[in-house]
């Protein structure tokens, strides 16, 4: 039997966190990734071209005949999940519904904050799903733009990303929330000064693992996860030259990346 691959894609390398957690949990599977590096960021978007593009790269992975698509970016999981799901017959996975998911089992107060892209936050996304799972929650929401470029730069634990981390949490701080979803692919690089600036009794949320699990859930219900005998491979395709995703990727993944090819998402070319 020829096993398919999982599809994921994100505006760029953020997606890669999600990537991460799927390879960690799901060694046995293949996978192709797609970064929109011409076009990224999204978060600065709205959400007609944000959907847009999302309906592109589905098209040009679900080309490739994987079995199942992973949004592995928050801004569009936010606003393009519906017309994912009319356009393409296989399991459509955002990483919205699985950090609300986890959010709702960690918080003891019914007090969860969201942080996310601009697009994320106004998309009001994250709090309708939270309160679909937990209608008498309260969610705080912030927008933390300048978190996407500080992960990129590597500026991760330096005085700018503290500074810039306490600016932006001072209100999320002061309010009685005891639970954080890092609603950003990127923000989970940043895990460590957002947690030093939150304060112990504040537990964050990081969408990536959730995700990984739900994958997992669809394709044992499906009967197509790959025997565990079986080790998986990578490829990645980005819409740029590969030549930043390449220095910034290895990052994200928490290892070296392999091959990446560039992609001309018009005439649904690739060229090494
Ligand atoms: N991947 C995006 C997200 O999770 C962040 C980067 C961007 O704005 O494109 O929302």
């Amino acid at each position: 039997m020829a096993w398919k691959s999982i599809g994921i894609f994100d505006s760029g390398v953020g997606g890669l966190t999600v990537l991460r957690e799927i390879m960690h949990l799901l060694p046995q599977e293949d996978t192709l990734y797609f970064g929109d590096t011409a076009r990224v960021p999204y978060g600065t978007k709205s959400p007609e071209t944000v959907a847009r593009y999302a309906d592109e790269i589905a098209s040009f992975l679900v080309k490739r005949d994987i079995k199942l698509l992973v949004v592995a970016c928050n801004t569009a999981s936010s606003v393009a999940l519906p017309l994912l799901n009319s356009h393409f017959s296989i399991p459509v996975v955002g990483v919205i519904e699985p950090g609300a998911r986890r959010a709702v089992q960690v918080t003891r107060s019914g007090k969860i904050g969201v942080i996310g892209t601009a697009g994320t936050i106004g998309s009001s996304a994250y709090t309708r799903a939270i309160k679909r799972l937990k209608p008498d929650a309260e969610v705080l929401t912030c927008a933390c733009p300048l978190f996407v470029p500080l992960a990129e730069e590597g500026w991760t634990d330096n005085n700018v990303a503290r500074l810039t981390a306490e600016i932006y949490l001072s209100g999320l701080k002061e309010s009685p929330i005891d639970t954080l979803v890092l609603g950003c692919t990127h923000y989970p690089l940043l895990k460590k000064i957002i947690a030093e600036v939150m304060g112990p009794a504040v537990t964050l949320v990081d969408s990536a693992e959730e995700t990984a699990l739900t994958v997992k859930e669809i394709l044992v219900e499906r009967a197509e996860l790959r025997p565990s005998s079986e080790s998986g491979n990578h490829s990645y395709y980005v819409s740029d030259i590969p030549a930043g995703f390449v220095r910034v990727g290895g990052r994200f993944l928490g290892e070296k990346l392999g091959d990446v090819f560039q992609v001309s998402l018009e005439e649904d070319e690739v060229s090494p």
